[in-house]
């Protein structure tokens, strides 16, 4: 039984499976995959977190903060790329985790990428409604306040949950049912529909550092870091640098790991290996062109803004929009809203297209049932019921929920996927070391064991309850896992054929 747990999904098996019928419509060349990677990255992160990780934890030292998150998603998505050439299929992560550690590993690494896909959708969508509302705000036009937002918010100053007087949050639903709409009509209109928001962003993103530029005082780079260089904590305890009032570690490795955040997404273009012409050479492109392309114009942003505005004079909520009316632009808060939305609308539509093709990969291991996760629709060949069922999660979340205090657990979550796929490149190159790998990660080992590192100094930056919260999450992955998939999976079903074929006796169903 538990070598059962640890069992491998052989490389020659996904090969074979990738020339069966139910397959998804190959259409995404690689200037579309990479607008899908730069759609699901930039968003939430830049637009809103910058605010509170400059103003909190690290100055105008955020621009290294934002080099060395950056670096850390840059060795592994060499990782990812070197895997994405490998093993070009839908499942991601969750693929990777099946063919180097095991069936096991794999569900969690699964379970782990549903925190990152579909709660971190759900976080996007609640960011998404407050700025949408500000903006036709603006116009004078205002969403009911019964159904403006979530029922409940968690006050962080009082430690409690407060009702909010409203009872659901309309335009976070709406939004959902529009973009998941899309998604099921097809591949080919999401990707037009991704192109559109962030043609709209890149735009918004670079008047930001053009305009902006003109309003930078060097003098309000100085002090470069208060809060200092470090900001490491070890399970809550401060262990490298300072705390801040609240106990928690400030610095620019704290601020590193509040802006992670920002850089999730990339990862997302490797759930499209299936849809990609030529997935093997356009993937790898995908995945690295759209993070170094989003890496440079955060550095450029950040370096703009904390040298238009002293950092502790950022607003929390907006940053970027209200650093511009600070120095005199209020024309340019509605644009940079306008920006802020299309680019959050776009990291929606990206993550919730990513979800359902990592539950298809499962499906299809039967570690889900597959009739469900697994049907793709005979004719937009998108897999519609999983999609479906994304969206009405994703909606349940958003417009219901309070869903600020999750930000952190999906970022710890993704990270954790992040370190096991560093690690899995390494198992690979052992287990396999003449596999056909069109696309090699560079200097291995150095890349994923400093991938493996550097991720793991980001997730012990985090607070503390994000480690609690995301073994509770494990915790209760394992649980669907005994009860369902170890027993129904293509993998278990063979040991038991076999068994039941060298003993002699017709196979058994599990
Ligand atoms: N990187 C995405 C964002 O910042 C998740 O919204």
């Amino acid at each position: 039984m538990i070598h059962h747990l640890f069992k491998r999904k052989p490389l020659s098996l996904i090969h074979e499976e990738m020339k069966g019928d139910n397959r998804l419509r190959r259409v995404l060349g690689p200037w579309s995959l990479t607008s899908l990677g730069v759609g699901c990255i930039i968003g939430t992160g830049i637009f809103v977190l910058t605010g509170v990780a400059a103003h909190h934890k690290a100055g105008p030292a955020l621009m290294l903060s934002f080099v060395v998150a950056g670096m850390a998603c840059i060795f592994s998505a060499l990782c990812y790329a070197e895997f994405a050439s490998l093993t070009p299929v839908a499942g991601s992560a969750y693929t990777y985790a099946y063919v180097t550690l095991g069936e096991m590993f794999a569900w969690i690494i699964g379970w782990d990428l549903v925190l990152e896909y579909t709660v971190a959708s759900a976080t996007v969508a609640h960011g998404w409604s407050s700025y949408f509302q500000n903006f036709i705000g603006s116009f004078g036009v205002h969403v009911p306040k019964i159904v403006s937002t979530a029922p409940f918010d968690y006050n962080l100053t009082q430690g409690a949950f407060v009702a909010t007087g409203s009872l659901f949050d309309l335009p976070a639903l709406i939004i959902v049912a529009i973009l998941i709409t899309v998604l099921v009509i097809g591949i080919k209109e999401s990707a037009r529909f991704n192109n559109l928001m962030v043609g709209l962003k890149v735009v918004v993103v670079l008047m930001v550092i053009a305009v902006g530029a003109f309003y930078v005082h060097p003098s309000n780079w100085q002090p470069f870091a208060p809060y200092g260089w470090a900001g490491l904590s070890l399970f809550g305890k401060p262990v490298f640098g300072q705390a801040g009032p609240d106990g928690m570690p400030v610095g620019m490795l704290a601020g590193a790991a509040i802006i992670f955040f920002a850089y999730i997404g990339f990862d997302s273009v490797s759930t499209h290996a299936e849809e990609a012409r030529r997935p093997q050479r356009d993937v790898p492109f995908g995945i690295i062109a759209s993070l170094i392309l989003c890496t440079i114009l955060y550095i450029a942003v950040t370096l703009v803004l904390t040298g238009m505005v002293r950092y502790d004079q950022l607003d929390i909520n907006a940053p970027v929009a209200v650093a511009f009316e600070q120095v005199g632009l209020d024309w340019a808060r509605r644009i940079i809203g306008l920006g802020a939305i299309a680019g959050m609308m776009s990291v929606m539509l990206v993550l919730m297209l990513s979800q359902p093709r990592v539950l298809l990969a499962m499906a299809r291991d039967g570690l889900l049932p597959e009739s469900f996760f697994g049907a793709i629709h005979p004719r937009f060949r998108t897999p519609w019921k999983s999609t479906i069922l994304t969206g009405a999660m994703v909606g349940t979340m958003a417009s219901l929920i309070p869903l600020g205090i999750l930000a952190e657990l999906v970022s710890i979550g993704t990270l954790l996927a992040f370190v096991i796929v560093c690690l899995a490149v390494l198992v690979m190159r052992y287990m396999h070391p003449t596999a056909e790998r069109p696309f090699r990660c560079p200097w291995v080992p150095v890349v994923p064991i400093l991938g493996v590192i550097l991720c793991l100094i980001l997730m012990l930056s985090l607070p503390f309850e994000n480690w609690l919260r995301l073994f509770g999450w494990m915790a209760g992955g394992m649980f669907i896992y005994f009860l369902y998939g170890r027993h129904h999976s293509v993998m278990a079903r063979q040991r038991l054929g076999q068994q039941a074929a060298n003993a002699g006796c017709e196979p058994m169903t599990p």
